[in-house]
C-alpha cells in the first residue's frame, strides 16, 4: 500500500515538477504558471538540495547541494534525496543530463563527520553504511559534476560517481579520511585509482592531502577547468549539446563507456560491439545515417 501511494506521489511530482522549476519559464505568468504554483504546496520540498531546468528547452536538470553551514556534508538525509532527485531526473523525458553542483566553496566537504562520529563497526555493518550512496552510478542519463570550491572525502566521491567533471579554479579534490582515522567509503580507493593511477591516487588517499583543479585536470581526474562564476553554464552546455542527440543512443553509449571500468579489454570489446549492433536496431541510428545521406540535421525520436 504504502509502496503505491508513493508511486503515485512520484508520478504526481514528475508530471507538475517540470512546469514548477523550469528555469526560462519561471518569469512568465500564464495559465501553467498559475496552475504550478497552485501545486506548488503538493509538490516534495527538499531541505538539502534544490532543482531547477537549464539550458535550451529546458533540458537540463541542474541539481545543487544546498546545506551551506555544514559546507555540502553528505548526511544521509542529503544523500536521500540525492537518490531520488537522480531517480526522477531518469524518467523525466525532458531531461537530457544532469549537472550537479555545490556551492562557490564547497561542492561537498565529505560525508557528515558528526553524524558518523558515534557509530560503530556494528551500525556500519549490519546497517549497510554508505550503501545507499551510489544511485548516480545507475541512472542512464548522462551526470556532468561541476565542481566547485572543497571536494573532498564522500565529496571527491561523489563527483567521480558522475559521469564527466569540470572544475572551477579554487576547486580542491582529497581523500582526508585517513586524518580521521579511516579510510575512503565510497569509491575513492576504488574510483580514484582507476582515473589518476595506483601512485597518485595511493599519494592522495594515504597523505590526506588535496589537489588543486590544475593537477586533478593534469593529472586526468576532470576534463576541463573553468572560472568558478562561469563552471555551471559550462555544464549546462555540455548537457545541451548532449540534448541534441538521441537519448537513447546516449544511454546506450554512456552503458558502453562505463563498461571499460569494470570489464577486461576482451570482454569490453564483446560488449561495445553487442551495444554497437544494437543501435542498428533503432530508428534512431537509421535517422542518424539517413540524415548524413540526405545532408540534412538529424530528427531523433529517442526510439
Ligand atoms: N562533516 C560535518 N560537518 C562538516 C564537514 C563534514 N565533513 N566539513 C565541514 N563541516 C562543518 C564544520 O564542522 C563547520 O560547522 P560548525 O560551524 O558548526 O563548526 C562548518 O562546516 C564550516 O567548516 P569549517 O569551519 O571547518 O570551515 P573551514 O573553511 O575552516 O574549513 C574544510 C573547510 C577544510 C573543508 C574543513 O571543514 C574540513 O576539513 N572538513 C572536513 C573534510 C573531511 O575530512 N572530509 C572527509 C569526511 S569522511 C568521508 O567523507 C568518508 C567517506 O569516504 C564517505
Amino acid at each position: 500500500m504504502a509502496f503505491s501511494v508513493s508511486s503515485r506521489l512520484l508520478h504526481l511530482h514528475r508530471v507538475i515538477r517540470p512546469a514548477i522549476v523550469s528555469h526560462t519559464n519561471a518569469s512568465r505568468v500564464g495559465p501553467q504558471a498559475l496552475v504550478a504554483s497552485r501545486l506548488m504546496s503538493s509538490a516534495p520540498s527538499y531541505n538539502f538540495v534544490t532543482v531547477e531546468k537549464r539550458g535550451e528547452g529546458d533540458c537540463v536538470g541542474l541539481v545543487t547541494l544546498n546545506r551551506p553551514k555544514a559546507l555540502n556534508a553528505l548526511c544521509d538525509g542529503l544523500m536521500k534525496e540525492v537518490d531520488q532527485i537522480m531517480i526522477e531526473m531518469d524518467n523525466d523525458p525532458g531531461v537530457a543530463a544532469v549537472v550537479l553542483t555545490g556551492s562557490e566553496k564547497a561542492f561537498a566537504a565529505g560525508a557528515d563527520i558528526k553524524e558518523m562520529q558515534n557509530k560503530n563497526f556494528v551500525d556500519c555493518y549490519l546497517y549497510n553504511f554508505l550503501e545507499g550512496w551510489d544511485g548516480i552510478t545507475k541512472i542512464k542519463k548522462p551526470v556532468i559534476a561541476a565542481v566547485n570550491g572543497y571536494a573532498l572525502g564522500g565529496g571527491c566521491e561523489l563527483a567521480m560517481m558522475c559521469d564527466i567533471i569540470l572544475a572551477g579554479e579554487k576547486a580542491r579534490f582529497g581523500q582526508p579520511e585517513i586524518v580521521l582515522g579511516t579510510i575512503p567509503g565510497a569509491g575513492g580507493t576504488q574510483r580514484l585509482t582507476r582515473a589518476i593511477g595506483k601512485s597518485r591516487a595511493m599519494q592522495m588517499c594515504i597523505t590526506g592531502d588535496p589537489i588543486t583543479a590544475q593537477q586533478a585536470k593534469d593529472w586526468g581526474l576532470v576534463s576541463s577547468v573553468h572560472p568558478p562564476d562561469q563552471l555551471v553554464a559550462e555544464a549546462v552546455k555540455i548537457g545541451e549539446r548532449i540534448g541534441q542527440h538521441s537519448k537513447l543512443i546516449v544511454a546506450i553509449c554512456k552503458e558502453s563507456v562505463n563498461n571499460a571500468f569494470e570489464l577486461s579489454l576482451k570482454q569490453g570489446l564483446t560488449v561495445e560491439k553487442k551495444l554497437f549492433y544494437t543501435t542498428f536496431a533503432t530508428n534512431d541510428r537509421k535517422e542518424g545515417m539517413t540524415a548524413f545521406v540526405e545532408k540534412r540535421k538529424a530528427k531523433f525520436s529517442d526510439s
